[in-house]
């Protein structure tokens, strides 16, 4: 028996895929499942754009999660009848004035050093692939690998996929504890009832720290950061954007019925998901400068999700001190991105007892091993700004 604690994207691939090797596995969720980061985030699959210096070591799963991609989507379109609105249009990063344009610049070189495949556009050329972006584009960068996906729909294919594999979800039920002997894991706690298991996941994205039962050293240093963002409705049939554009602190999200995602803020209020007059003032500002033509969009629904970021920003992934208790966590921006290596390898984690070797520089054991052993920056910055 195996229980994941988490039923977000990450929560439902593992147990998807250990449920189609054969195993019985039982997901639970503290709400229903994945309407936490995984429901609030905007499916951008972006690690091109979204690299950062200092996390070159995370680069290479990024990547690898990137390439898997297309045919995780078509398996669970086969697998459930849902397609997950995968796009592969491509990431547009325009820069607004000439300082952007030199911010812009610099990070080119960078993630060009990196090996990376972008092109520098001049602003014309910016606009004549999106004609309604602002006049005023000085230059941008074509990422063509950068795609996205429909993370909502990504959420129902998922949940359908490991139910008709033969997994067992239970639903707004907090685990209260982790069960284990010191040495070895027994189960969980939910409510009143006890759930045996040789195994226990741990994807409860933010709420991982918290769990009761875990013994500090394998207590993962996962804390909320706060993202606002909001949608606007577009004619589907005139969409003002076919790509994901990033503007100077925003990033934009063309749905194919017309949705538009804006985001997102990246705030330090720890469990606090208030919406806020100036996140959303800074959102529609930095939307408007980007695409004008949104000022006479319907606003039609904002909200705030909660990034599990890790001490330094980077998954945690792989087994513990504590046999049988596995880590999925700390997925911080790039959850959705890496839903279909999280899935494979911990499942493979799982049912082979080792881990692969992708995932081996994420487990929890580089927090121990020395202070400052880190994957990454410790607070990672959007690709154009600090705010998107
Ligand atoms: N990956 C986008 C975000 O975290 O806002």
């Amino acid at each position: 028996m195996i229980a994941i604690v988490g039923a977000g994207v990450s929560g439902l691939a593992i147990g998807w895929r250990l449920a189609q090797a054969g195993r019985t596995v039982t997901a639970i969720d503290r709400g229903p499942a994945g309407r936490g980061a995984s429901w609030a985030a905007a499916g951008m699959l972006a690690p091109q754009v979204e690299a950062e210096p200092g996390e070159e070591a995370l680069l290479p799963l990024l990547l690898e999660s990137r390439d898997m991609w297309a045919a995780f989507a078509a398996e669970l379109q086969s697998a459930t009848g849902i397609g997950v609105g995968y796009r592969t249009e491509g990431t547009l990063v325009v820069a607004l004035d000439r300082d952007d344009r030199e911010k812009l610049r610099f990070r080119y070189d960078y993630l060009l050093g990196l090996g990376l495949d972008l092109e520098w556009l001049a602003g014309a050329e910016a606009r004549r692939r999106e004609p309604h972006l602002a006049r005023g584009v000085t230059a941008a960068v074509w990422s063509p690998k950068d795609h996205q996906v429909d993370n909502r729909r990504l959420v129902e294919a998922l949940r359908a996929a490991f139910a008709a594999a033969g997994g067992t979800l239970i639903e707004h039920a907090p685990v209260e504890e982790i069960l284990h002997d010191g040495a070895r894991v027994a189960g969980v706690r939910v409510a009143d009832r006890t759930i045996p298991a040789e195994t226990v996941i741990v994807a409860a994205g933010a709420w991982s720290r918290n769990l009761g039962g875990l013994p500090d050293a394998a207590r993962p240093p996962v804390r909320p950061v706060k993202g606002q963002m909001l949608a606007l409705a577009m004619d589907p049939a005139e969409p003002l954007i076919e790509r994901v554009v990033w503007g100077p602190d925003v990033y934009l999200v063309p749905r194919r019925d017309g949705r538009l995602v804006v985001g997102a803020t990246v705030e330090e209020m720890g469990f606090d998901t208030r919406l806020t007059g100036g996140g959303m003032f800074e959102l529609l500002r930095a939307a408007w400068e980007t695409l004008p033509g949104i000022y006479d969009l319907p606003l039609v629904e904002s909200w705030a999700g909660l990034r599990p970021a890790s001490r330094d920003d980077a998954p945690i992934l792989g087994p513990t001190e504590i046999e049988g208790l596995v880590m999925a966590t700390g997925h911080h921006r790039n959850g959705i991105l890496l839903t279909p290596v999280t899935g494979a390898a911990i499942a493979r984690l799982v049912l082979d007892g080792t881990a692969p070797p992708s995932i081996r520089p994420f487990s929890l054991a580089r927090f121990a091993a020395k202070g400052e052993d880190r994957i990454g920056p410790r607070n990672r910055a959007a690709p154009v700004s600090e705010s998107a």
